[in-house]
């Protein structure tokens, strides 16, 4: 069965990838900043293993590239990421925007050495500039950052050989969408993972959304 990469696993919608793909037999590399105190993620059942990573941290993400390099990760899906409330702009932009480059980069080699060559890059809808160049908010705005940070990138990602996106994930039910949000975990869970399965070099370099749609900028 591939390999799986997920980062930011502890709750919400990285936990409901981890569920999904380890309920389809996929092992599953998953991370969290608490490894010691896993709560749900140390209870999936299937191939799942646990690492630590702070995604800002960058001996941590050396770490980690270190521990997977006898491993080939099919499908990298960077989930992690804060809407920011009482956090700095800088802090925001940080997690949100440069650090999943970072963290694509960091495990690159490992995704080359796959079958699929598949990355992912959870954004937002937020940070669409529609053409605007007016501020969309402290979150909005590093969302935004991430999409010009993966577009100044993808063609040199192509060339390396792998096949990367950014996704909207949908308006989750988690602890950042709010209960009243439109859809569940599982829902958006399986529609990521519909999206990468259907996922081939045409699609390369697009902003896509969790039901299969493409996203404008
Ligand atoms: N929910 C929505 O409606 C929605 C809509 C659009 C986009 N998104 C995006 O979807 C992704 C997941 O959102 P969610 O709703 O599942 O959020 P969530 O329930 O708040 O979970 C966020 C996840 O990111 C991890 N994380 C945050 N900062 C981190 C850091 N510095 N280092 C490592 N891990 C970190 C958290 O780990 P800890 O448990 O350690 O904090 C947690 O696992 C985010 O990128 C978010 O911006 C969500």
């Amino acid at each position: 069965m591939p390999t799986v990469a997920i980062i930011g696993a502890s709750r919400g919608i990285g936990l409901g990838l981890v569920e999904r793909y380890a309920g389809e037999g996929w092992r599953v590399h998953a991370t969290t900043r608490t490894p010691e105190r896993p709560g749900a993620l140390g209870e999936v059942a299937g191939d799942v293993r646990l690492h630590r990573l702070e995604v800002t941290d960058r001996s941590e993400q050396r770490a980690l590239r270190d521990a997977l390099e006898d491993e080939a990760v099919d499908v990298l899906i960077h989930n992690a990421g804060v809407y920011g409330r009482g956090m700095s702009a800088a802090a925001v932009h940080r997690i949100n925007a440069e650090a999943p480059i970072e963290v694509a980069e960091a495990l690159m080699d490992a995704v080359l050495r796959s079958g699929q060559r598949k990355i992912a890059l959870v954004t937002s809808m937020m940070g669409a500039r529609r053409g605007s160049t007016r501020s969309l908010g402290k979150y909005g705005d590093s969302k935004a950052a991430l999409n010009d940070l993966f577009r100044a990138r993808e063609a040199g990602w192509r060339e390396r050989g792998c096949i990367a996106v950014v996704i909207h994930p949908g308006w989750v039910r988690t602890d950042m969408g709010g209960r009243n949000a439109a859809i569940s975990v599982e829902e958006s869970a399986r529609g990521i993972r519909e999206v990468m399965a259907a996922l081939d070099v045409s699609g390369h370099g697009r902003f896509r959304t969790w039901d299969g749609r493409d996203h404008p900028w």
